[in-house]
C-alpha cells in the first residue's frame, strides 16, 4: 500500500512540502493549529506569495490527495509518515532557536501514536535536537521512529527547489527508516538526485551549515565591496572575476544590500549560539563577522542616500523601491530593504515605500514608514530614490521614466541592477554599493 503521509506545520516550508509530495502522487494531510489558515488552504487560498505553489496548492485539492486539518488525532490515525515542518524562529532577547513549535507537534503527536510509523523532521534546529527528540517518540510508542531530513528550498523558488533538489539528506537511525525516506523521494532520486543517509547529527548540521557557507560567500563579498569604496575598485567587477575561478563560483557572490529573510539571519546567529553551548564557540567565531559586515552594508546604503541630498535627510522625501528581502518573495522578514528605510525614517527623511509583491506585510510589520500602490506614485516628489530589492521592474527602470515624476535626479542602487553610466549620461547623480563615483556598475566586465 502506498505510504500516506502527514505535514506538521502550514510555514513556507509546509505547505511547499505537502503541495509537492501530493503532486507526486502521495495522500497528504497538512496539519495547522491555526483553524483559519486550515479553512483558507482547504479553500485553494495561499497564505503566502509564491510562484507555481497557489496552482499545486489547487491541483492537490481537486485531486483529492491533499486536504488540511487542526485534529492530531485525525493525522495520527492517517500518517505513515508524519512530517515536522514547523517553524523555528529566534527566541525573543535571544539568538537561540524557539523550538516551541517543534517541541509542540512532536509532544500533541506522540502520545496518539498506536503503530509502527517513521517522523521526519525538516525544521531547522540546533544540532542534538533530533536524537532529544527521537528519545521523545520511542518512549512514547514502540516502533516510532524519527529521521532528520532537513529541508534546502530558497523562497520565490520553492517548487522547482522541493521537486529538483540539488541533494536529499536522511539522517537516520535504522535501515528501515532508510527504506522509508528512500521510497519517499524515489522520483528524485530515480531523477539522479544524490541521497546522503547519515546519522541525526550530521544531518542536522548539513542545513545550519549550508546557511552558513552561503552567509559566509555573501558577506565576503560585501567586505570586498567595502575595499573597492575605499580603494577605488568595482566590487561587481571584482564579483565575476572570483566568480570565474571554478573554485570558488559565482553563486552567492551577489554584491549589494546582502542577505535577509527569515532563514540566513536567524540561522548563523543560532549556529553561533549552539556552538557556544557545546563549548565550540571559537570555531565559528566568524559569524559574528559574517552578521556585522551583512549590517554595515544596510548603514551604508542609507549614508549614500545622505551624501547625495548634501548630507542632512530631515524631512527630504525619499523613495524606496523594494521591501520584500529578495525578489521574488512578499517576505519582509529581517529585510534589509524595510532596515535601509528604518535607518533613513530614524535619520528624519520622508520615507514612502513600493514594492510589487510585500507592501501588505511591509506596512503591517512597519506601519510607521509611508507606502505607495505604485512605483511612479512613490518616486512623486523624491529627492533621492533607493534602489533595495532586485525585482525586474526596478532593473528594468530607464532614466527617463523618473526623470519628470523626482524632484531631484539622485539615485542610489543598492542590488547593481541599474546600469549607473546610461543613469549618469542622462544626468543622475547614480551611486552604487562597492563602486567608487568614477567607477561604472556594470555586469560586464569590460
Ligand atoms: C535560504 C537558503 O538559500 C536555502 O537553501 C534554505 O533552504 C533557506 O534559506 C532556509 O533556510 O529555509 P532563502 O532565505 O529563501 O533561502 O533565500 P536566498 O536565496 O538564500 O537569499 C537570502 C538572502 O541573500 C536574500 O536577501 C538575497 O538577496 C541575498 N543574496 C543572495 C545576496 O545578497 N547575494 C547573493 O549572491 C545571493
Amino acid at each position: 500500500m502506498a505510504l500516506r503521509l502527514t505535514v506538521l506545520g502550514t510555514g513556507y516550508l509546509g505547505i511547499t512540502h505537502a503541495a509537492c509530495m501530493a503532486s507526486l502522487g502521495f495522500d497528504v494531510l497538512g496539519v495547522d493549529i491555526d483553524a483559519r489558515k486550515v479553512d483558507q488552504l482547504n479553500a485553494g487560498q495561499l497564505p503566502i506569495y509564491e510562484p507555481g505553489l497557489t496552482e499545486l496548492l489547487r491541483s492537490g485539492l481537486d485531486s483529492g490527495r491533499l486536504a488540511f486539518t487542526t485534529s492530531y488525532p485525525q493525522a495520527a490515525a492517517f500518517g505513515d509518515v508524519h512530517f515536522i515542518c514547523a517553524g523555528t524562529p529566534p527566541q525573543p532577547g535571544s539568538d537561540h532557536a524557539d523550538l516551541t513549535q517543534v517541541n509542540g507537534c512532536v509532544a500533541t503527536l506522540a502520545p496518539l501514536l498506536n503503530r509502527p510509523c517513521l517522523v521526519v523532521g525538516k525544521s531547522t534546529v540546533p544540532v542534538g535536537t533530533a536524537r532529544r527528540l527521537a528519545a521523545e517518540l520511542s518512549a512514547a510508542c514502540q516502533g516510532v521512529e524519527l529521521a532528520w531530513n532537513p529541508e534546502f528550498l530558497r523562497e520565490g523558488s520553492a517548487v522547482a527547489d522541493a521537486l529538483t533538489p540539488d541533494r536529499i539528506v536522511a539522517g537516520v537511525m535504522s535501515p528501515s527508516a532508510d527504506r522509508v525516506l528512500r521510497t519517499v523521494y524515489a522520483r528524485q532520486i530515480a531523477d539522479g538526485t544524490p541521497f546522503f543517509a547519515t546519522d541525526l547529527e550530521t544531518a542536522e548540521l548539513a542545513k545550519v551549515a549550508a546557511n552558513a557557507y552561503l552567509a559566509t560567500k555573501v558577506s565576503f563579498i560585501n567586505a570586498m565591496a567595502e575595499v573597492c569604496e575605499a580603494a577605488g575598485g568595482n566590487v561587481y567587477a571584482l564579483s565575476q572575476i572570483l566568480g570565474a575561478d571554478a573554485r570558488i563560483g559565482s553563486a552567492f557572490m551577489r554584491p549589494g544590500l546582502g542577505f535577509g529573510g527569515g532563514c540566513l539571519p536567524k540561522d548563523i546567529r543560532a549556529f553561533l549560539a549552539r556552538a557556544t553551548d557545546l563549548e565550540v564557540g571559537q570555531a565559528l567565531g566568524f559569524l559574528r563577522e559574517v552578521d556585522s559586515i551583512n549590517l554595515r552594508r544596510r548603514t551604508r546604503a542609507a549614508d549614500l542616500a545622505g551624501e547625495l541630498v548634501g548630507g542632512d535627510l530631515t524631512d527630504v522625501p525619499v523613495c524606496v523601491l523594494g521591501a520584500a528581502f529578495k525578489a521574488g518573495s512578499d517576505d519582509v522578514r529581517d529585510s534589509p530593504a524595510l532596515d535601509v528605510a528604518q535607518i533613513l525614517h530614524g535619520m528624519g527623511a520622508q520615507v514612502t515605500v513600493y514594492d510589487p509583491a510585500a507592501l501588505a506585510n511591509a506596512r503591517r510589520t512597519y506601519p510607521e514608514l509611508g507606502y505607495a500602490a505604485t512605483l511612479a506614485e512613490a518616486a512623486r516628489g523624491a529627492h533621492v530614490v533607493l534602489v533595495l530589492t532586485e525585482w525586474t521592474e526596478f532593473a528594468e527602470l530607464k532614466p527617463g521614466d523618473l526623470a519628470t515624476v523626482v524632484a531631484r535626479q539622485n539615485i542610489v542602487d543598492g542590488r547593481g541592477v541599474l546600469d549607473s553610466e546610461l543613469w549618469r549620461a542622462a544626468g543622475w547623480n547614480c551611486r552604487a554599493l562597492g563602486v567608487t563615483v568614477t567607477s561604472p556598475v556594470s555586469s560586464q566586465v569590460r
